[in-house]
């Protein structure tokens, strides 16, 4: 079976990437030795492993909610929501919400009024489900939604049988999430204190949710497995895509002054998976007033917005692009007698042979217009290989923050917002700030 690939030949050289090669070799060794910053968060780097024993619970888990539910909401925001979108978005059908049949929908990941209130209404009368995940069970987002989504459930189908249909997955000990779980009696799953949050969608996390949508979880933690022994430390740097990807990238950013990398996709049902890669990359390695800004477009449709600034503004820029061999699905483009819209040259071709050559045109554009451009194949769009794909970001990402310098696995900047909201708030313990911030209003 063919893995993915990764390629940078049209964005640095061998030579420059090679110069990376033992500082990408120090900081395998630190991760898979413990012996680099943030060593108490690498959980995740064996976790296609380890998750094994669990995937029947989680499976069962999920086989339940999807009987006795019509739509799922999964509660939770950053690494506690994204990455099972990432995976939902990229297998569901692009109409699924159209299409009938079982839904997941998301919340906790915005304090949108209108949000809340369109979901309230759209369960009002619903067999629903809650699948609730917060690591830290304390997170003021999910836990909004949590208590109005609960306080509903709970009215609708009365408190025994609401019991039945919520699902928490947090810390095994900590936080409000647990104390709430054990008091009603949940069934749970726990977040490893070692998997921080970003690094979490081979865990519950991920997996439940991705389960309720009915995608083989199995498939995804085999190819996750696969890429853990390719992106490993005994493959030899050359033939490593991850340390390759951590390297070129570092060549580009350190060297050649790119300070912007866009993930690009000729995908919309990718959408996702860029944000949940910009989260990664940009929660992991944004410290010290250092590390690559990840951006994210969608093509060819952005072309038709970000296109121009992309060839043509500020050279700060490298491209990632995520390339799908081969689509699920054939569409043929139809002849047609009278040609009035000129398209006959296109008749009998795959509308992906369309989108192959956009893809193809716009790297040779890009590249020509300074834009390093670095490639990564998917053989085709499934679990198997969205499993690989989320291993290989994970693990470039590990090396890529330690060849920054940074720890990749801590997230000190995210605190300042809360620290300010709560003390605005009045919540109780935050005087003293509360008191410091209104007096600068
Ligand atoms: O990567 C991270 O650690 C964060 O993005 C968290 O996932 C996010 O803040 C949610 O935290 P929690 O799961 O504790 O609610």
């Amino acid at each position: 079976m063919k893995d993915i690939q990764f390629s940078y030949a049209k964005a640095t050289t061998d030579a420059a990437v090679a110069s990376y090669k033992a500082q990408v070799a120090q900081a395998q060794s630190d991760l898979v030795n413990g012996t680099g910053l943030g060593n108490d968060f690498l959980g995740w780097l064996t976790l296609p492993s380890d998750i094994r024993c669990q995937l029947d619970d989680i499976q069962a888990t999920a086989n339940l909610l999807r009987e006795k539910c019509d739509i799922i909401v999964c509660i939770g925001i950053g690494g506690s929501y994204l990455g099972a979108k990432a995976v939902n978005e990229a297998l569901l059908s692009s109409f699924a919400q159209l299409e009938g049949g079982k839904q997941i929908v998301y919340a906790g990941q915005n304090i949108g009024e209108d949000y809340l209130y369109e979901l309230q209404n759209l369960l009002k009368g619903k067999r629903f489900g809650i699948i609730s995940i917060s690591k830290s069970g304390t997170t003021t987002e999910p836990a909004l939604a949590f208590r109005l989504l609960k306080t509903q459930l709970e009215q609708q189908a009365g408190k025994a049988a609401a019991k039945e249909l919520i699902v928490c997955i947090t810390d095994a000990k900590r936080g409000a999430l647990r104390t709430l779980a054990t008091q009603e009696g949940y069934k749970t799953f726990v977040i490893e204190d070692n998997v921080g949050g970003r690094f979490s969608v081979l865990s519950p996390v991920g997996l439940l949710p991705i389960a309720c949508a009915g995608f083989d979880i199995y498939k995804l933690i085999d190819g996750a497995e696969r890429m853990m022994e390719v992106c490993g430390i005994n493959t030899p740097f050359e033939q490593n895509p991850a340390a390759l990807y951590a390297a070129a990238r570092n060549v580009l950013y350190q060297k050649e002054g790119k300070k912007i990398e866009l993930l690009v996709n000729f995908h919309p049902k990718l959408h996702y998976v860029s944000e949940w890669w910009k989260q990664l990359y940009g929660e992991s390695e944004g410290k010290e007033h250092k590390g690559i800004f990840p951006a994210s477009v969608d093509f060819t449709t952005d072309l038709h917005s970000m296109g121009q600034y992309i060839q043509d503004g500020e050279r700060h820029l490298m491209e990632t692009v995520i390339s799908v061999a081969k689509p699920n699905h054939e569409v043929i483009f139809p002849h047609d007698e009278q040609n009035l819209d000129g398209l006959n040259f296109l008749a009998g071709k795959r509308v992906d042979e369309v989108n192959k050559m956009a893809e193809l045109g716009t790297q040779i554009a890009h590249v020509d217009g300074g834009v390093p451009n670095m490639k990564i194949e998917l053989p085709e769009l499934n679990e198997y290989y969205l499993g690989e794909l989320i291993y290989f970001f994970e693990r470039g990402c590990g090396i890529s923050g330690y060849l920054l310098g940074i720890n990749p696995f801590n997230q000190p900047g995210v605190e300042a917002y809360k620290k300010n909201m709560f003390a605005l708030l009045d919540k109780p313990g935050y005087e003293a700030e509360s008191k410091a911030i209104k007096a600068r209003l």
